[in-house]
């Protein structure tokens, strides 16, 4: 258990609490819709009345981990201009552009993770990530590059939240308060922060047979290399794919089907793309530390929409099937319909996905005739020919 002393934070005097702000009007598309998602939670709004409690100028206040805007948009709204916003999710970043565009708002500034988000900031606003070494690098940033009396202000639904969150903070900042839950929601603050190392803690590269994978905070599995993905990869070993000109890893993570295609296919050029800025980073650092950066081209992008239609000759997928923390296989049917979409009559997609998920009569449905080419106790790998 920690040992924290309280944070004390300066209210702004004329604020009374409570926002006056239309979040119904906030929509999470081109993410997946669905009635039991919604686009704004419980976190945003404590995080919002935090921040104009707070009083601190617009250009000094960033927002990490916002997903649809529903941080960002009420304090826009509410006059504080120049607010600067990170978002790992290329399908966040739209949706916060549009719910802007149709709430006529404007005067916050997209970045990525880094000096130029940061420097100077004195109030991070931060939607607590899933994975504690996104959460580890993140604070690393705030740390590094944010002004010394900056406060970070991370909040979270408590159902989601562990101990090791505030350890992990601990471990950039001198004094780490948890607040009492309101409304099944909880705030964390952070000040104080500490020295950091020269060298940030990311990437991580881990070695596996004759490859390496290069993993930062947010990337799926880091740099172990996933079970489903090592199935995949051992299938496509023993397959002849000389034929396949254009290879596209849809969905890539830290790149490791991207990459070992690479390797094993010396003229082949494959495009890895993904819609976490943070898997893309990844992606990137390892056909760097593989030597195939010249023929890995890495796309931050939702659903592969900036590949042309019937463009592609192979599809490699491991899908996800948890959408943020909540379990619905919308996801995966998204990257059904771009490998469709973005395959050529007579084109493959190959897919690892856990065997009791189902999804070939989907496959069937959405991209071709669809066979089972290997089955191991959990994972299932099968083909699916584009009609
Ligand atoms: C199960 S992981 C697989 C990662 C990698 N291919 C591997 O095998 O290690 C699924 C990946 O799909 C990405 N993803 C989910 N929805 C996506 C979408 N709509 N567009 C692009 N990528 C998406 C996630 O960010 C994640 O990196």
């Amino acid at each position: 258990m920690l040992n924290v002393r309280s944070v004390r934070v300066k209210r702004s005097r004329s604020y009374a609490g409570g926002v006056d702000f239309p979040y119904s009007r906030l929509r999470r598309r081109p993410d997946v819709e669905a009635e039991n998602l919604q686009a704004h939670d419980a976190t945003d709004l404590l995080l919002v009345d935090r921040a104009l409690s707070l009083g601190v100028e617009g250009p000094e206040i960033v927002v990490i981990g916002d997903e649809y805007g529903a941080v960002t948009l009420p304090l826009t709204a509410a006059g504080l201009r120049g607010i600067r916003v990170h978002q790992d999710l290329a399908t966040g970043r739209r949706a916060l552009a549009l719910n802007a565009a149709d709430l006529g708002l404007e005067g916050f500034e997209p970045h990525e993770l880094g000096a130029a988000l940061l420097s100077g900031a004195r109030l991070v606003l931060l939607q607590l990530p899933k994975s504690l070494a996104e959460l580890e690098e993140i604070a690393d940033a705030v740390a590094r590059w944010a002004a010394p009396d900056v406060l970070l202000v991370a909040g979270g639904r408590v159902k989601h939240m562990t101990l090791a969150q505030n350890e992990v903070l601990a471990r950039s900042f001198g004094r780490v308060q948890a607040e009492r839950a309101e409304r099944k929601s909880r705030l964390i603050v952070a000040a104080e922060p500490r020295e950091v190392p020269v060298e940030p803690p990311f990437p991580v590269e881990q070695r596996h047979g004759d490859f390496v994978i290069s993993a930062h905070g947010g990337a799926f599995a880091g740099a172990k290399l996933d079970i489903g993905t090592r199935v995949l990869l051992d299938v496509l070993g023993e397959m002849d794919t000389a034929a396949a000109d254009a290879v596209v890893d849809l969905g890539c993570g830290t790149g490791a089907l991207a990459v070992s295609y690479a390797l094993a296919h010396t003229d082949a050029r494959v495009i890895a793309t993904d819609r976490s800025a943070a898997a893309v980073a990844s992606a990137r650092a390892t056909a760097v530390a593989n030597g195939v950066a010249d023929r890995v081209a890495v796309m931050h992008d939702d659903a592969a929409s900036d590949l042309a239609d019937a463009s592609v000759d192979l599809v490699l997928l491991n899908p996800p099937f948890h959408l943020g923390t909540s379990v619905h296989t919308g996801a995966a049917t998204r990257l059904f319909e771009a490998a469709a979409r973005i395959l050529r009559p007579g084109g493959e997609l190959l897919t690892v996905f856990n065997s009791s998920l189902g999804y070939r009569a989907e496959m069937t449905r959405l991209v071709g005739p669809t066979d089972q080419l290997h089955r191991t106790p959990k994972f299932t790998v099968a083909r699916s020919i584009r009609r």
